[in-house]
C-alpha cells in the first residue's frame, strides 16, 4: 500500500455502507484521508463509522434525490471546507428481460445508477470547483461494455455513467478536476450474495472469468485510489476495466439454470 497519498485531504464517498464503497472508505482513511460517507443505510454506515473511527463521517443521503445529494456533500464543505476526491458508488438493480420488465424497474435503476452520478458529479465538482481542483472517480461495470441477460437497464445505466464520465472530463478538466470511471467485473460483496451463494450461478461465473475468482472489494478499491491520486494527475476521462480478465469472454446466461 502506497502511505498517506490522501493525508490531510478531503473526500466524499457514496455507497460507503456496503462492499466497494465501504472498502474505499477505508483504503482512503488508511492514507490519511477524512470521509465523508453518504448511503441510505443508516445502520450500515453507523457499523463503519465503529470500525473506521472519527474520520468516517457517516451521513444518510439517497443519491437519486438532489435535494438530499446537495445536502450530503454540503457536509464536507461545513466540517471541512474543502473537498480533494469523490467516489460515486451507491448502486443496485433491478433485473427482467426487455419483454416482461416493468417501467417502474427501469426508471428506479437509471434513476440509482445513472442520475445519480449526474447529482453527486455536479455538486461534488461545484465544492472541488470553489477549492481549487480534485477527482472523481465513477464506479460503472463491465456491463458497461458487455450485455447482461435480463439487465438491459443495468447495462444501459451503466454505459451512460462512461460516458457522462468523459463529459464531465472533457467540461471540468479547466477547473483542475479531473473524472474517471472503474468498470469492475465480478466483485464479492453483498450486491451479488444470490451469485456467490448459489454454486451452479457462481461456477457459470467464474468460468468467465480467466482469472478464476471474484474480486475482493478491496481489489476495486485500489485502482479508484489510484486514480484519485497524485499518481494518476495525467489521466482523466478514462474507463479502466477491473475484470480479473472477464471482459475477454463474454457474460454468462443464468437464464439456463432455469430451464
Ligand atoms: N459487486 C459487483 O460485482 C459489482 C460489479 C460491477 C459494478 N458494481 C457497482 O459497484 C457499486 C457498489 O456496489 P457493491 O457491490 O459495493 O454493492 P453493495 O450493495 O455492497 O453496496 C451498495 C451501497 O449502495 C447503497 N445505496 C443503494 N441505494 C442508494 C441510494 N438511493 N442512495 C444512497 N446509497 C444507496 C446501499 O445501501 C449499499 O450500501 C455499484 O454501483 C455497483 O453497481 C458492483
Amino acid at each position: 500500500m502506497n502511505a498517506n497519498r490522501f493525508d490531510g485531504k478531503v473526500a466524499v464517498v457514496t455507497g460507503a455502507a456496503s462492499g466497494i464503497g465501504a472498502a474505499i472508505s477505508a483504503a482512503l482513511i488508511a492514507e490519511g484521508a477524512q470521509v465523508v460517507g453518504l448511503d441510505i443505510d443508516e445502520a450500515g454506515l453507523q457499523k463503519r463509522a465503529a470500525e473506521l473511527g472519527e474520520a468516517f463521517v457517516p451521513t444518510v443521503a439517497d443519491v437519486t434525490d438532489e435535494a438530499s445529494v446537495e445536502a450530503g456533500i454540503g457536509v464536507a464543505a461545513e466540517r471541512f471546507g474543502r473537498l480533494d476526491a469523490a467516489f460515486n458508488a451507491a448502486g443496485a438493480s433491478r433485473i427482467g428481460a426487455v419483454t416482461d420488465l416493468l417501467e417502474a424497474d427501469w426508471d428506479f435503476t437509471i434513476d440509482l445508477i445513472q442520475k445519480s452520478v449526474f447529482l453527486c458529479t455536479k455538486h461534488e465538482a461545484r465544492l472541488m470547483k470553489s477549492t481549487g481542483g480534485g477527482a472523481i472517480v465513477n464506479i460503472s461495470s463491465l456491463d458497461a461494455r458487455v450485455p447482461m441477460p435480463g439487465g438491459s437497464p443495468y447495462s444501459t445505466g451503466k454505459a451512460g455513467v462512461v460516458m457522462f464520465t468523459k463529459n464531465a472530463a472533457l467540461e471540468l478538466a479547466q477547473h483542475r478536476i479531473r473524472v474517471n470511471a472503474i468498470l469492475p467485473g465480478l466483485v464479492d460483496t453483498p450486491l451479488v450474495a444470490a451469485v456467490m451463494g448459489y454454486e451452479p450461478a457462481k461456477q457459470m461465473f467464474l468460468d468467465r472469468i480467466p482469472m478464476g475468482v471474484a474480486a475482493t472489494p478491496e481489489q476495486i478499491a485500489g485502482p479508484s485510489l489510484f486514480l484519485a491520486s497524485e499518481d494518476a494527475s495525467y489521466i482523466t476521462g478514462i474507463d479502466m476495466v477491473v475484470d480479473g480478465g472477464w471482459e475477454l469472454s463474454n457474460f454468462p446466461n443464468l437464464a439456463k439454470l432455469a430451464g
